[in-house]
Parts: C-alpha cells; structure tokens; sequence
C-alpha cells in the first residue's frame, strides 16, 4: 500500500486535540503530513505549520486558501485525506466544501450541528463517491473491538441492557462558567442542540451504537442544568431502546467531581457480562453468567482477529488514547488505498466511524431534545 497525503485543518497550537491527531496520524508511517490550515489566525496558521516542518506553500493561512491550491494540484500530488478539527460550528461548511472538490474527509465529533445539515453530508459523500468519517476515535481502541467482536460471536448470548456512560467533573467549575472557552459550549448558537451531550454523551452513545452493531430507535431523557447560568444542559440522564428491544442508559455529565475522564461501556446479555473502562483501556472485564470474572488483558494472543489486528505493543505496556485514534487512521489508510487501486479493503478495516454514524447520533440528540420538551416522555429517533 501506498503512503498517502494528509491535510489538517484546525487543531492549531494550544488547541485540545490538535496534538492527538498529528501524533496519531502519523503513528504507523501511513500518512505524510503535507499541508495545514491549523489555526483561525492567519499568522499564526502559517508560522505553527513551518513550525511543525510543512513547506512555506503548505503552510496555509486560512482552509479557503488550503482548499483553492490544493484543488488545483494533479491526481499524485493531492491530499488524500483532510482531517477537520475546528470548533464545531465550522464542520458543516469545511467538510462540505472539501467533499465537494473531491477529497476524503475526516471530521471531528460532533458532525455537523443538524441533522439535516448531517443528511447534506451523507448525500455529498455517497454522490462524490468519497469517503467522510467521523472522528468516535474510542472506537479504535483494540479492547473495544474486542468487545464488537464478542458480542457479534454470540459470546454475550442475547443481549439485553447497554449501560454507556461520559461522565466527569470538567464542567463543575461554576467560577469557570463564565470563561469564554466555557461558556461556548453552553449557548445554542456556538455549541448546537445541546451541550455536553454533544461534547461527551455522544461518544457514549456512538459506542454503544458500535459494539452491538444496533441503532437506538427511542430514548426518553432528563436534561439538567447544575449551574444555572447555563442555556444548555450539564448532565444527562436517559433510557433509550436499540433495535430488538435491547434497552440502554446513558449518564453524561460535566458535574461528577472526581471522576476524571468518566468514559465507561457495560454490555449484558443472556450469557454474561463485559465492562470497559477508558482509563484503563488495556484491560477489558468479562463475567461469564454464574461464573468469576476474568480480565482480558490487550495484546493477548487469544483475542479476536479485530483486536489483534490494531494492537501495536506487547502485553502489559499501556496504549492510549493516541493509538486509538491512530487505528481510525489505520483503517481510512486501508480503505482510501483500495479505492486508489481498485482493490477491495479488508472486512476488519472498514469499522472506522462514517458519515451515517455521525448522523445517526445527531438524530438521537434531536430525539433527546423532542422528549426533554415532552417532560421524558419516549421520543422516537
Ligand atoms: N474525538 C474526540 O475525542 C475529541 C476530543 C476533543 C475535541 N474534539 C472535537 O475537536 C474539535 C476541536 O476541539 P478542540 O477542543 O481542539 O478546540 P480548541 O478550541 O482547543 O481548538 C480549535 C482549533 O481550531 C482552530 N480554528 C478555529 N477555527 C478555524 C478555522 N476556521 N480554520 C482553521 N482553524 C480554525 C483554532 O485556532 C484552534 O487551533 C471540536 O469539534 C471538538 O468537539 C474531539
């Protein structure tokens, strides 16, 4: 397979999760960081690019910019993929306008700030023939594979309740609420439909929707502003159904002071029952009914081919949040190649979050919404 071109736009200096996917992307040598637009002041886009090592032509100070010379270069000097890492208000417009001029795309959560606005990008990626994904890099954690895989195999037996939670103490701060990198995330114009349920819950959400391979069809949800500053929502409390009857909850907050990150999926079906926790992601707990629980541990050699496949150390040695995103980047690696080639991609490589994933989690916040208005009563999604 051939090293492929790799564009960023956002995830400027200082930026949260800029460092994340430069590091990523690059982990397994599949990509060359050949041009970015990282930051929303020109100069410093333009001086942070030369600084991380592109070319005074690639380092650009503004995506209109990226976009308008890189359209114009030939087919082996293009940038194969574009990865989107600004502030959500701003994924709708720059996503669009680089699938429309032919480039693959991988933007961060949340996809767009509708869901019609998500349905534009479903269309433009299957009418381009493009690939759009969206950045749930959780999932490319090994033991969350693992998890997809069991439940697949049928080890879990029928499955019957999903317990997803995102819940930590990073929004408790009520001295903070007032902080302009706060309080965005708070306000219907900036942040969307909702706050931390867009920020956080909707990785939850997106994994739960992941390991069963199930859409949620209903939830019934409790919105909650602990400081009351807030337009928006700063805990989440909702049940929700998946398809064939499998029941689920959903817990995010911002409020739940000494937990940290708070990321954690439950799976239980008929046979058994599996925990994972992201600040533990190299072990992942396994109770098989009436029995003791047992831990898998990453990079054992007797976890299902779509562990193995991503694990990129020994046992014991800890891999993070960096590897995980980096196995995303693995698998759009694989697939862009393929379409390049004319080949076809592996089975495993093509569970990196798309475009419809990205939409149908906008749809269940839409949901959410629908039923906080109805007093909790069960909207559809
Ligand atoms: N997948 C994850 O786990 C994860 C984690 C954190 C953040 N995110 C998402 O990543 C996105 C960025 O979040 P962040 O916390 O890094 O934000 P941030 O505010 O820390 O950084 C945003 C960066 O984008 C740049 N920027 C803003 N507008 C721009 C434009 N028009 N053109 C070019 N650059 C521009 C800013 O200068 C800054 O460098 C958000 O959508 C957020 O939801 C995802």
């Amino acid at each position: 397979m051939q090293k492929l071109r790799w564009g960023l736009v956002g995830g400027g200096e200082g930026s949260q999760i800029g460092f994340t996917h430069r590091a990523a992307a690059q982990l397994d040598g599949h990509f060359y960081f050949d041009a970015g637009a990282l930051d929303i002041d020109t100069e410093k886009s333009k001086s942070f690019g030369r600084k991380l090592g592109l070319t005074d032509q690639k380092s650009y100070g503004s995506w209109e910019e990226m976009l308008e010379k890189e359209k114009k270069l030939n087919k082996e000097k293009r940038l194969d993929l574009v990865t989107v890492a600004t502030p959500n208000s701003t994924h709708f417009e720059i996503t669009k306008s680089f699938l429309k001029e032919d480039f693959n795309v991988l933007c961060e959560k949340p996809l767009t700030m509708t869901v019609e606005q998500a349905q534009e990008l479903v269309k433009l990626s299957k009418d381009m023939g493009k690939i759009c994904a969206v950045n749930y890099g959780y999932t490319g954690y090994p033991l969350v594979r693992q998890m997809r895989s069991m439940i697949m195999n049928g080890d879990l037996g029928d499955i019957r309740l999903v317990f997803a939670e995102f819940a930590g103490g990073f929004m408790a701060d009520e001295s903070d609420a007032q902080n302009p990198r706060v309080k965005w995330r708070f306000s219907a114009k900036h942040a969307g439909m909702a706050a931390i349920t867009i920020d956080c819950g909707i990785h939850a959400l997106n994994m739960a929707c992941f390991v069963t391979d199930k859409k949620i069809v209903k939830v019934s949800s409790d919105f909650f502003s602990g400081i009351k500053s807030r337009e928006l929502e700063d805990d989440n409390l909702s049940s929700f159904r998946m398809e064939n009857d499998v029941a689920g909850r959903l817990w995010t907050s911002g409020l739940a002071i000494g937990r940290t990150h708070g990321l954690t999926l439950q799976v239980f079906g008929s046979k058994g029952g599996l925990s994972w926790k992201q600040e533990q992601p190299n072990q992942l707990f396994w109770t098989p009914i009436n029995d003791s629980t047992r831990i898998i541990e990453r990079g054992h050699p007797n976890l299902y081919p779509s562990a193995k496949r991503i694990n990129k150390i020994t046992i014991g040695h800890p891999e993070g949040m960096i590897a995980a995103f980096s196995n995303i980047y693995k698998d759009l690696f694989e697939n862009i190649n393929a379409r390049k080639f004319d080949k076809n991609p592996s089975e495993l490589s093509k569970s990196y979050p798309t475009v419809e994933d990205g939409c149908h989690s906008l749809e269940i916040v839409k949901a959410m919404k629908k039923s906080v208005s109805l007093n909790g009563s069960w909207a559809r999604v």
